[in-house]
């Protein structure tokens, strides 16, 4: 018999409030949170505050803010079993982040590879809160006790840093935090540039060829997924050398749950044209339902607003026990 008392997984996991998310963000992360939504306590968030180390025009950042947690709702995680809420909304993220910065040593901070990656992708803009980005994340993660994080395969280096300074804070002051286990699944963990496919997908790739956004349009995501970069052997498989081919066999699993092996039976005698079309229609069809729930509660701001006020009332509680604790056990007076 099913024991309903039997205590569920703490799964926690957030997206910059930076752009339309892409398909790399959903086959990488999205899909699992939706899949892990039922059978674990879910918290699931837009993180506004990690967005403001790439400056942006206030009414962007809020309206980014608006569109992404609306997209969370899209996916359908429901905001009445889970918590779905803003970064910015829950003042403790950033109050453990200062505490964790200073459990943080400065070297191990400048190995994160993204911090290097980024500073020099916005040369005239390399300021602190992008070097101490990781401790922000490692604050979102041991204030709600995750067990598991799921997440792609570039946050993966975070993760591993979430887990040294929680483990660091343990060795000095007891349990106190929960060792977080980064969730990263088989497939879809990398989902590469259509136009690059030796780099990450990414929205913000000033080529809008190299990736397809949450919000284009059928005809959109086709004409993209043609143009994508191949390789001149014409042959559908999986293997050294055929980066471009080997990316969209990889969505195309993703969004149909066939194996490499039945891909490749199914475009034996093929050529890259009907794979192609076949990728299209599955990414098509895979993004579809999203895509009209989002459009539908974009436009109900009240529930957005009502659902925000309550994830943050929810999370604020269970981040607040957890931040008086750190507090106590660092020593600040509490009266
Ligand atoms: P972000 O906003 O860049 O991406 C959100 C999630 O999407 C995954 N992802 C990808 N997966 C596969 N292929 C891709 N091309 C691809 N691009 C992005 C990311 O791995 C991520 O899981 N720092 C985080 C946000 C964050 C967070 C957290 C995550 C803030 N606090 C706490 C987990 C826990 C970030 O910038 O993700």
């Amino acid at each position: 018999m099913e024991n309903t008392n039997e205590k569920k997984n703490v799964v926690l996991s957030l997206v910059q409030a930076s752009g339309t998310p892409t398909l790399g963000n959903y086959l990488g992360a999205f899909k699992n949170w939706h899949n892990m939504a039922a059978e674990n306590d879910c918290i699931f968030g837009v993180a506004d505050l990690h967005a403001i180390t790439v400056r942006s025009e206030p009414q962007d950042l809020r309206r980014r803010s608006i569109e992404m947690y609306a997209m969370l709702l899209a996916l359908g995680l429901d905001p009445e079993k889970n918590i779905v809420f803003l970064q910015s909304h829950v003042t403790d993220h950033a109050l453990l982040a200062w505490v964790l910065n200073c459990y943080t040593a400065f070297g191990e901070a400048s190995r994160m590879t993204q911090f290097k990656d980024k500073s020099q992708r916005h040369a005239d803009n390399v300021n602190v809160g992008l070097f101490t980005y990781p401790i922000l994340m490692a604050a979102d993660i041991l204030l709600y006790g995750a067990d598991k994080v799921p997440v792609g395969d570039d946050q993966k280096q975070h993760l591993e840093l979430a887990r040294d300074i929680a483990e660091r804070f343990n060795g000095i002051y007891g349990d106190v935090f929960k060792i977080p286990e980064p969730y990263i699944g088989k497939k879809g963990a990398r989902i590469l540039s259509l136009q690059e496919p030796e780099k990450k997908m990414s929205k913000s790739d000033p080529n809008v060829k190299s990736f397809i956004s949450l919000a284009d349009e059928p005809n959109v995501i086709a004409k993209k997924i043609k143009s994508a970069v191949t390789d001149s052997e014409a042959r559908v498989y999986y293997g050294e050398n055929k980066a471009g081919i080997n990316n969209l066999m990889n969505i195309y699993s993703c969004c149909t749950g066939l194996d490499f092996d039945a891909i490749e039976k199914q475009f034996e005698g093929k050529g890259y044209g009907d794979f192609k079309s076949a990728v299209a229609e599955a990414v098509v069809e895979e993004l579809r339902p999203v895509q009209e729930e989002y459009k539908r509660i974009l436009s109900d701001k009240a529930y957005i607003e009502k659902c925000a006020k309550e994830g943050a009332e929810k999370a604020s509680y269970l981040a607040h026990k957890t931040m008086r604790k750190v507090m106590k056990k660092v020593g600040f007076y509490q009266g």
